[in-house]
């Protein structure tokens, strides 16, 4: 979808859009600039059911005396509550609404409004992000296009006086959208192309040109560095694990902290099929999205490196298969992880917390970071817990889980914090080995004795480790995402370390 900016309407425009708010002050002074455009802003609101709630569409047809098809009046809602996530979502709801009626182009006229808190440059921005992020497509595997099919939106042109602040603003979101696009290209790939290798590939594709070190660990290195838990959980799949370490150093060297990186660190299951544990198959079919919290962390620091943010972030992604074959890894095996601790296996569809702990402590050991976020698929136990509405937040150190709470509301990739105790703790020991896989049927909270586990690998570091199961995938559309991979995370994480920027 191309996007542009200018402070001239162009007049060819065939589609003309406005915003306008519930509380009618503002909005009027481009709208009175053009005709047509404000003689359907008086025609939407003398409309007995049209109140400008946030979302709300007047489509005015065949405007009297205009070369237009029509002009859509887009209500925002009370102008205070116009937030950069709100107008993403009004971006969506309208790139929604063309495109349903088959228009793949508009021009949207975009005046400052009174009492939001955005200004008119941020509010445009949003609003290209929340429409391109409502126009991804991924059809590459559909052979025969049908004609009646909602087409996509092709291009929309911004009107407003602060087109060249606008532009500015673009450039960080585009490079947010770029990133959000990716990780969902990943998840909604099919498990037969997207294996440890092929992930690396294309993440290593979409990275390098941006400047992005990558390095891609093999199963032998891996062997070489004792990486026991996440080789176990690999060993019966016929293609083999992968470690992805990626590096984005956009400090200058001589401002450079000296307290170390941002460290994401991603599951990255490629396909979880329980292994020996098998999993029901209504449970396997979503399972190609078990590396989503793998593709957050490629996406958010592509859109990192896509706008040179000047920040330290280094990503971790352990890739693996979890497979059953005669040589797969069994309840009761003991595996012995990097960081030198023995875990007694109980459950082999468990496998996200081995893949993890390995790789956290590739992150702790090898980079230093000042603080590890990491993002998995873990749990269906947190799903039950929180359902859609949260994801879960465990977290070592209070300021980070702070700042990673606010990074989700502002995106609304929204966050809830569970605890991390010493009772946890206590439920993971083994008669047999350091540490116990799993907690006992009966105390229940998995996703929290899983946290428990996590938390014995990151070296002591500030640490939040976020539970995204069930986040992978929008079973209907959305105002940000069509049916499919959401790139959930890529939004919240960017924001995270926007906030960490300042
Ligand atoms: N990948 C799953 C968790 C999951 C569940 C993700 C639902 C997305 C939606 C994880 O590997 C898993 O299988 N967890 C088990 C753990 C149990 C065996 C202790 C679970 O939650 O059932
Ligand atoms: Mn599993
Ligand atoms: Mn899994």
């Amino acid at each position: 979808m191309q996007v542009d900016f200018s402070s001239q309407p162009r007049k060819s425009r065939r589609v003309l859009v406005v915003l306008v708010p519930e509380d009618g002050k503002s909005g009027v002074r481009v709208a009175a600039a053009d005709k047509t455009v404000s003689q359907a802003v008086a025609a939407a609101r003398s409309t007995p059911g049209f109140f400008a709630k946030h979302g709300q569409i007047a489509d005015i047809l065949q405007p009297a005396g205009s070369q237009c098809r029509r002009v859509l009046v887009v209500g925002c809602g009370a102008a205070k509550a116009l937030s950069a996530f709100a107008c993403r979502k009004l971006g969506g709801i309208l790139a929604a609404h063309l495109a349903k009626q088959h228009e793949t182009d508009a021009g949207i006229f975009i005046a400052p409004f009174a009492d939001a808190p955005l200004n008119e440059a941020e509010i445009a921005a949003n609003v290209a992000l929340g429409a391109a992020l409502r126009s991804y497509r991924f059809d590459k595997y559909i052979t025969e296009k049908k004609e009646s099919e909602t087409p996509t939106l092709s291009a929309l042109s911004f009107y407003l006086d602060a087109a060249e602040r606008a532009r500015k603003v673009w450039q960080r979101l585009d490079a947010l959208r770029g990133g959000i696009y990716l990780a969902r290209d990943l998840t909604n790939e099919p498990p037969n192309t997207i294996y440890p290798a092929a992930f690396a590939a294309h993440a290593s594709r979409a990275l390098r040109p941006l400047g992005v070190k990558v390095e891609v660990l093999d199963e032998k290195r891996l062997a070489t560095l004792g990486c026991g838990a996440l080789l176990a959980v690999g060993r019966a799949a016929a293609h083999p694990p992968r470690l992805l370490v990626l590096e984005w150093n956009g400090t200058r060297k001589s401002k450079g902290r000296t307290d170390g990186p941002i460290a994401l660190v991603g599951k990255g299951v490629c396909f979880d099929s329980g292994g020996l544990c098998l999993k029901k198959p209504e449970w396997m079919l979503r399972m190609k999205g078990d590396m989503s919290g793998g593709a957050a962390v490629v996406g958010a620091i592509h859109a990192l490196a896509a706008r040179k943010a000047p920040v330290h972030v280094v990503g971790v992604v352990g890739l693996v298969e979890n497979m059953p074959s005669a040589d797969a890894y069994k309840p009761g095996d003991i595996v012995k992880t990097m960081a030198g601790k023995t875990i007694e296996v109980i459950d082999t569809d468990a496998e996200g917390r081995l893949v993890l702990i390995d790789a956290l402590y590739y992150a702790a050991k090898r980079f230093k970071p000042r603080a590890i976020v990491d993002l998995a698929t873990l749990t269906g136990s947190i799903l039950h817990a929180l359902g859609s509405v949260f994801s879960g937040i465990f977290a070592t150190d209070n300021s980070l889980a702070e700042q990673l709470l606010a990074a989700g509301e502002e995106t609304g990739e929204r966050l809830w914090r569970m605890p991390l105790d010493a009772g946890y703790d206590k439920n993971l020991e083994s008669p047999i080995a350091d540490l116990c896989h799993c907690a006992p049927d009966a105390e229940r909270a998995d996703a929290a004795h899983a946290a428990a586990l996590l938390k014995q690998f990151v070296d002591k570091r500030p640490w939040a480790h976020l539970d995204i199961a069930g986040k992978e995938f929008h079973e209907k559309e959305m105002p940000l995402a069509p049916i499919g991979a959401r790139g959930y995370g890529v939004a919240l994480i960017e924001a995270f370390i926007a906030g960490a920027e300042r």
